[in-house]
C-alpha cells in the first residue's frame, strides 16, 4: 500500500519532472510510492498535501526544537528582515547570537556559517591549521554532513564491509569522492578504548583531530560508554590533538549547553547548527580561544557570502532566547520520559526484545536485540526490517517517525501530554499490526 494519496502523487510526479528522484536531499526519498510532500507545519503537527495530519517526530531530521511555524521564532525573523539580510558587515544581530552561545555552551569564539556541512568542513580546516597535521580519527556510523573527507563509513555504509573491528575499512558512503581522501581518514568503531588509544599512540603526529558525535546522533542514539569521551579528552590533552565535538544534532537539544553539559566535558571546537535555529538555516563552529584563534585574515581561511544573515541570525537569537528563559528542555525531557516507557512497555507486551538508547529528546528504537548497541556494527543485530514495517503502520496511522531506525525520534517543547498519549495508542496498534 502506498503512503501518498492521490494529491500527493499528482505533486510528486511534477516533481519528479524537475527535481531528481522528487527530493532535494537524498535522505529524503523513500521510493516512489512513500515519498511524502508536505505543505504545512504548526507546533508538533505536519500536513501531507493530502491533508492527512502526522505527529510529527522527525521535525525536520532535529532542528525543530520548539516547534513548527513557532511564533515567537517567526516574528523575530519577519521584523528581522525588514531592515534588509546581508551586509558583507558585521551586524548586531550577530553579535548577540555569539554571546549567547558562548554564554549557554561556554566556549570562548564563535564564528556563524549556514548548516552543518559547512561547520564541520570549517572545523576540520581549522583543526589542521591549528596542528600541522592532516589525518583525523572519526567514528564508523556517525554522520558529519556531505563533505568529502566526512563521507567514509557513514551511517549510510554498509557493516557488512566495514572490515574487522582491529582494522577498519573505510568504506565512502558515495560515488565520486576521490580515492585518494581516504589516506586522511581513521574510521574507528565507537566505544573501544583500546583501538581508540592504540591508534593515537601509533599515529598520534599525523592526528589533527578527533571528530565525534559524542552521542550518535545517526545511528538510533547510540550512547558512549562511561568514560570513553574521557579517555578521548585525555588522549588529545597528551598528544595535542583538537578535540572536536559534532553538536549538529545534540547541541541545544540534550541540554541548553548540549553535549558538553550533558556528559560534563569540554572539546576544543564544537559544531552546532539544527536547533540553533528552529528550522531556520543557522550554524556555527565555536571553541576553544586558541583553537579558534586559528583563523586569520589573509591566513587561514574562513568565510561564507551568508554567514551572519539576518534571517539566521534572529532566528537563533529567538530560539536561544527561549530555550534560556523557559523550561523548555526540561518539559521535552519530561514528554520523552513517557514516551520512551510507554514504548518499552507495549514492546515487552509483545513479547519483541528491544533497546531505547538516547536520551528523552532524541532516542533510538532498536527491535530484536537484548542489548543495548554500543556501535554501529552492534546496531546492525537489530531486526531493521521489523522496525520499516512498524515505521509503515505507525505513519499511516498519523505518527511520523523516519522509517530508517538508524534516524532517532525527535521531540519538541510543543508536543502535548495529550500527543504523547495519542502516539503511545497508535504505537500499540501498529505494533499489533506490524507482528501480522
Ligand atoms: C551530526 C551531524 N553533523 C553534520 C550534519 C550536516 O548538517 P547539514 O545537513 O545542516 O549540512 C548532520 C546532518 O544531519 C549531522 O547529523
Amino acid at each position: 500500500m502506498s503512503l501518498q494519496g492521490p494529491k500527493t502523487n499528482a505533486l510528486f510526479n511534477k516533481a519528479k519532472a524537475v527535481i531528481p528522484y522528487g527530493v532535494n536531499s537524498n535522505f529524503r526519498y523513500w521510493g516512489d510510492d512513500d515519498t511524502l510532500i508536505a505543505t504545512r507545519g504548526e507546533g508538533t503537527y505536519i500536513w501531507d498535501a493530502d491533508g492527512n495530519r502526522y505527529i510529527d517526530y522527525r521535525l525536520g531530521f532535529g532542528p525543530i526544537i520548539l516547534g513548527h511555524g513557532y511564533p515567537a521564532v517567526v516574528n523575530r525573523v519577519q521584523e528581522a528582515i525588514k531592515e534588509g539580510t546581508i551586509f558583507a558587515w558585521t551586524t548586531p544581530y550577530e553579535i548577540d547570537l555569539c554571546e549567547r552561545i558562548t554564554r549557554m555552551c561556554k566556549v570562548d569564539k564563535v564564528r556563524l556559517t549556514n548548516t552543518g556541512t559547512e561547520a564541520t568542513m570549517h572545523a576540520l580546516r581549522i583543526a589542521r591549521a591549528h596542528t600541522g597535521r592532516e589525518k583525523f580519527i572519526k567514528f564508523e556510523g556517525q554522520y558529519h554532513g556531505m563533505a568529502d573527507y566526512f563521507m567514509f563509513s557513514t551511517a549510510s555504509s554498509n557493516p557488512g564491509s566495514l572490515g574487522s573491528k582491529r582494522s577498519p575499512i573505510n568504506v565512502p558512503a558515495t560515488s565520486g569522492i576521490p580515492k585518494g581522501l581516504t589516506q586522511y581518514v581513521i574510521n574507528l568503531p565507537f566505544n573501544d578504548f583500546e583501538r581508540l588509544e592504540e591508534t593515537i599512540e601509533a599515529q598520534w603526529g599525523d592526528i589533527a583531530a578527533i571528530f565525534v558525535e559524542p552521542m550518535l546522533g545517526n545511528a538510533a542514539g547510540i550512547m558512549p560508554l562511561p568514560g570513553y569521551l574521557e579517555k578521548m579528552r585525555e588522549l588529545c590533552d597528551k598528544y595535542g590533538i583538537v578535540l572536536a565535538f559534532d553538536e549538529v544534532k545534540t547541541g541545544f537539544r540534550i541540554a541548553n549547553g548540549g553535549a558538553q553539559e550533558y556528559f560534563n566535558l569540554q572539546a576544543d571546537l564544537v559544531t552546532y547548527a539544527k536547533a540553533l535555529g528552529n528550522g531556520f538555516p543557522i550554524a556555527a563552529i565555536a571553541g576553544k580561544e586558541d583553537v579558534m584563534m586559528t583563523i586569520q585574515p589573509g591566513a587561514m581561511a574562513h568565510g561564507g557570502t551568508y554567514s551572519g544573515n539576518a534571517v539566521g541570525t534572529a532566528a537563533g537569537i529567538a530560539t536561544l532566547e527561549l530555550l534560556e528563559s523557559e523550561p523548555i528542555i526540561e518539559t521535552i525531557n519530561k514528554r520523552g520520559e513517557a514516551l520512551m516507557s510507554g514504548i518499552g512497555e507495549i514492546l515487552t507486551e509483545a513479547n519483541i526484545p528491544h533497546a531505547l538508547p538516547g536520551v528523552p529528546s532524541m532516542f533510538g528504537i532498536v527491535l530484536g536485540v537484548e542489548e543495548e548497541p554500543q556501535d554501529f556494527r552492534d546496531y546492525f543485530k537489530g531486526d531493521g526490517e521489523l522496525y520499516e514495517n512498524l515505521a509503515l503502520q505507525l505513519i499511516q496511522r498519523g505518527v511520523q517517525p523516519d522509517g530508517d531506525a538508524r534516524e532517532p525520534w525527535f521531540l519538541c517543547y510543543a508536543l502535548s501530554e495529550e500527543d504523547v498519549n495519542e502516539t503511545l495508542n497508535i504505537f500499540n496498534d501498529s505494533v499489533k499490526a506490524a507482528k501480522t
